[in-house]
């Protein structure tokens, strides 16, 4: 039962935050993060182009990667497994390669910016990765990298719910952003090994 509650939440955390980019279709240059960017930035083609490719690509990634983690949907639907894995990995590599270049221009400067680099390497490589595994047939390898890959990519939920915590405790968002650009990833990856390192004791 708390299995099945913990799932939900899981699911229903990454389905509201991968929708979250949809807000900048509605939005002036004015909202959230944009406001504290500088002019020449927001004005900049290839910053405008890598921004949003990473946040509506990103989006999608964490929307549907959710669904590959349930057992009973992955044995009943290989074929839709295959597609919609298929489909997470491009977006993670258009939404990864793109945060790469967006990460050089972080608010909060060197901190924030090899925080996210960090996060976009971890992300790219353990996708490929992943995919590289099954196409060799290696599926336990190919579960493990996947795993990695989608504590990177859950990074977008877990950093909008240190943020305000973060913000109203050193009453200062530049502070609380630096941290967070580490604090949104390094957990979840302590996470994913502990659940790699019991299913590997599971397989042995
Ligand atoms: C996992 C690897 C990821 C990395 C390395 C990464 C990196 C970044 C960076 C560097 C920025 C700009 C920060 C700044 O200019 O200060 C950003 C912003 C943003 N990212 Fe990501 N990101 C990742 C995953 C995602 C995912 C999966 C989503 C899906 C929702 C996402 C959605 C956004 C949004 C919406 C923004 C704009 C800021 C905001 O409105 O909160 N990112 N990301």
């Amino acid at each position: 039962m708390i299995k099945k509650i913990a799932f939900i939440v899981f699911a229903l955390s990454s389905v509201a935050i991968g929708l979250y980019p949809i807000i900048y279709l509605f939005i002036d240059a004015n909202f959230g993060l944009l406001s504290s960017k500088p002019e020449a930035l927001l004005n900049n083609s290839l910053w405008n182009f890598t921004f949003y490719t990473h946040i509506y690509f990103g989006g999608l990634a964490l929307g549907i990667g959710w669904i590959q983690f349930n057992h009973e949907f992955r044995y009943k639907n290989l074929r839709l497994h295959k597609i919609i894995g298929k489909v997470y990995t491009v977006a993670v590599l258009l939404s990864g390669f793109s945060s790469l270049y967006i990460a050089c221009f972080a608010t909060g400067g060197i901190i924030a910016i090899f925080g996210f680099t960090c996060l976009g390497i971890i992300w790219l490589v353990s996708t490929i990765a992943g995919y590289l595994s099954i196409k060799k047939g290696n599926i336990v390898k190919h579960q493990e990298f996947m795993i990695f890959s989608y504590a990177a990519c859950f990074a977008a939920v877990t950093l909008r719910i240190w943020l305000p915590s973060l913000t109203v405790l050193f009453q200062d968002f530049i502070i609380a952003y630096k941290i967070v650009a580490w604090l949104c990833w390094v957990p979840n990856i302590v996470v994913a090994a502990i659940i790699v390192r019991r299913l590997q004791s599971k397989n042995v």
